[in-house]
């Protein structure tokens, strides 16, 4: 019915058809209501309408039970939607473990994609079928907002923070992606296409592309070049003027003024770009600004390379992942000299890469069977 008379988007995510029951329901049961009190509403105008001048309304009360009746069944009609409601919606922002995350930055007018392999994209968004897909979201001016119909998802893209959105692509195809916040002049044009392939074809495609550092590794590039190395670095003996980042994404860090912030997207933006907002406990405010100095695409690079250092990226490289040490100067950790030296940290950095490339791997079994 959908193809011939399309007044819906296509269907193609695991979670669309989440929406579309809770979407047509409601609709339903809006209008069954609206004709049932607009057709009584005609009904008794017609059937005790004033038929001579002199007629004068009776006081009528309604019985207790049917007041009752007719407030309870509403209110238990609209707990159970409010319900419904909240577990779709928790369904669609609590990501999967084992989402890859893609960064889609907006900008007037486009959408820039990169993939956490590297390879970047203006408009458009590869992915392989089956595989669930979290893409965390930035802007580089004004609202924008990533819309894409099929899948039933939509997510405002902020200046100045990270927001996420996720699905997963049920059938290979091409899908609308829209811009769904009015963003100036062309926000109309600021339109792609999300291509979801095969897993063989996905791969065809991923190595036709100029592959690109990934972007753990392009954040190790930066984290040397900018030099955060020489505050961040753990120095055994040596007093620290930064915290060492190892193990510390993720996890608790105590601030200066007694406060306990979990290191996650927004912290490490947070601290990159305004370092004194929240200076971490035992270290002076010293840090300089790198506001200006990195673009949004440089910020998310360093932010996966943090994370590649986190209790998740450092348990396998050295040992010490069950102890993220957040505030407490380095005491000199075997795996802390990974950061001194850039090619142990880029061999480090492709861990968390290798577990999604697994991961992708695995999803792409079933559908070869
Ligand atoms: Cu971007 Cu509308």
């Amino acid at each position: 019915m959908k193809s011939t008379f399309p007044l819906f988007p296509d269907s193609a995510s695991t979670l669309s058809g989440h929406v579309d029951a809770l979407f047509i329901v409601w609709s339903l049961v809006s209008l069954f209501f609206t004709v049932l009190i607009a057709g009584l509403i005609v009904v008794l105008m017609s059937r005790y309408r004033r038929r001579h001048p002199e007629e004068v309304g009776a006081d009528e009360r309604a019985a207790l039970w049917l007041e009752i009746l007719w407030s309870a069944v509403p209110l238990a009609i609209m707990l159970a939607m409010f319900a419904w409601g909240t577990k779709v919606f928790f369904e669609l922002y609590r990501p999967p473990a084992d989402a890859v995350e893609y960064t889609a930055i907006g900008k007037q007018w486009m959408w820039k994609v990169q993939h956490p392999e590297g390879q970047s994209e203006i408009n458009a968004l590869h992915i392989p079928v089956g595989q669930p897909v979290k893409i965390k979201l930035a802007s580089e001016d004004v609202i924008h907002s990533f819309y894409i119909p099929a899948f039933r998802v939509k997510q405002d893209a902020v200046p100045g923070r990270y927001t996420s959105l996720w699905f997963n692509p049920t059938k290979p195809g091409v899908y609308h992606l829209f811009c769904a916040e009015y963003c100036g002049t062309e926000h109309s044009r600021m339109i792609g296409s999300v291509i979801v392939m095969e897993p063989r074809d996905y791969e065809t495609w991923m190595a036709g592309g100029t592959p690109g550092k990934s972007m753990v590794a392009s954040g190790a590039d930066l984290f040397t070049s900018l030099a955060c190395a020489t505050c961040h670095r753990p120095s055994p003996g040596v007093t620290q003027r930064g915290p060492s980042l190892e193990g510390v994404f993720g996890s608790q860090v105590k601030l200066a003024d007694g406060r306990a912030v979990t290191a996650d997207d927004n912290y490490v933006r947070e601290s990159i770009l305004n370092p004194l907002a929240k200076v971490v406990a035992g270290y002076d405010p010293v840090m300089p600004t790198f506001q200006g100095q990195v673009s949004e695409e440089q910020l998310t690079q360093l932010i996966a390379y943090v994370r590649s250092l986190g209790p998740t990226g450092a348990a396998p490289a050295g040992g010490t992942g069950g102890t993220p040490a957040a505030g407490t100067p380095a005491t000199g950790t075997p795996a802390a000299s990974g950061v001194t030296n850039p090619s142990s940290a880029e061999k480090d950095a492709t861990s968390p890469l290798n577990t999604a490339g697994q991961t992708q791997g695995a999803a792409q079994k079933p559908p070869q069977k």
